[in-house]
């Protein structure tokens, strides 16, 4: 990992462990995970400590945080060319978070859209964690000198507050942090809910057919996708008001790769039915591999905690450089 840390970019991505992974979060930004890790020197974290920014019940959200770890390791997370780690069990974060608390202005935390959606969410509990958030984040990130952040757009915001701690921070000390770029996937499918193509696909959502995760069994997948919301046109063709077929379209292009214009071609004269049978089959064919290296991995307790130890190990060892970088620059007499 030395070596490669002077050639390759490096990347780091998190994602947070609160509930079952949804094809929206796989096909979004996991899927993409699997493709950058092998260009490039990726560092991912399954981000827990975000999690509580949000009340948790405890034995839910243990069982959580291994299920997501399993689950993303079983969308092809390789542990021989990616870290995985648990951000948790990496002592580094908490404490850079700490000082860039403290070159983070309540002003510019105020503005962030995330905090204010919710908090408007979550009004009886509107903690200084859930405030704080974007600066653990950038901690996450600035640890690790990322080059490259993939991230989805509801996140972009947070990428910019990172480079603005990043470059007010090396303007005073000189240069600490790399200032991170953020990376928005070409293909990074953005999947939208299957009754309700407006609105993101959400595993909270109150209808259940709305969303499909990657433990849904396939019977449970084919049947969600027959009920999609679509529209009257009968025409399989990407168009602006036709939001149930275009998220279909970017479906099932995700999946199988088939441009916009094959699947048109392909599905010429042919109805909805048909089409949301064809889609519904890929996505199927697509999560068998997942949920059988997940069912593998999720009773192998004592696998799943070495692939965690030896990532945590490596990103223990290399965020503690950069935190005692920082601290060493603030004045801190290092022990
Ligand atoms: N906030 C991100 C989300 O909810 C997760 C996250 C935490 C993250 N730390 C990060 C993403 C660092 C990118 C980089 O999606």
């Amino acid at each position: 990992m030395e070596q490669q840390t002077e050639k390759k970019k490096i990347v780091f991505s998190a994602i947070q462990p609160s509930g079952t992974i949804t094809l929206g979060n796989y096909l979004g930004a996991i899927k993409n995970w699997t493709v950058m890790q092998e260009e490039y020197n990726c560092i991912y974290a399954l981000a827990d400590l975000h999690t509580i920014t949000v009340r948790q019940t405890p034995a839910t959200f243990r069982k959580n945080i291994l299920d997501a770890y399993a689950s993303i390791l079983a969308c092809g997370i390789d542990a021989e060319k990616s870290v995985f780690f648990i951000q948790s069990h990496v002592t580094t974060h908490a404490q850079l978070a700490w000082l860039l608390n403290c070159y983070t202005q309540f002003g510019e935390l105020s503005r962030m859209t995330q905090f204010k959606d919710k908090s408007a969410k979550h009004a009886d509990n509107v903690n200084a964690g859930l405030f704080t958030y974007p600066t653990l984040m950038a901690a996450d990130i600035l640890l690790y000198q990322a080059d490259m952040v993939p991230v989805g757009a509801d996140q972009k915001q947070h990428l910019e507050i990172t480079r603005n701690i990043a470059e007010r921070f090396n303007g005073i000390y000189g240069n600490v942090f790399k200032v991170p770029e953020a990376y928005i996937p070409k293909n990074g499918a953005r999947v939208m809910s299957l009754q309700d193509p407006t609105k993101k696909m959400s595993k909270s959502d109150e209808n259940v057919n709305a969303c499909v995760t990657l433990m849904d069994s396939p019977e449970t997948i084919m049947k969600k996708f027959k009920r999609a919301v679509t529209d009257s046109e009968a025409i399989v063709r990407y168009a602006d008001g036709k939001e149930g077929i275009n998220n279909l379209m970017g479906i099932y292009s995700a999946v199988t790769g088939l441009s916009f214009e094959q699947i048109e071609k392909d599905f010429d004269g042919k109805g909805y039915g048909d089409f949301k049978t064809t889609v519904g089959e890929a996505v199927v064919e697509a999560l068998r591999p997942i949920r059988e290296r997940y069912e593998k991995y999720i009773a192998d307790k004592a696998y799943l905690q070495e692939c965690y130890t030896k990532a945590d190990e490596i990103a223990q060892k290399f965020s503690q450089r950069t935190l005692d970088k920082a601290m060493k620059k603030v004045g801190y007499v290092l022990k």
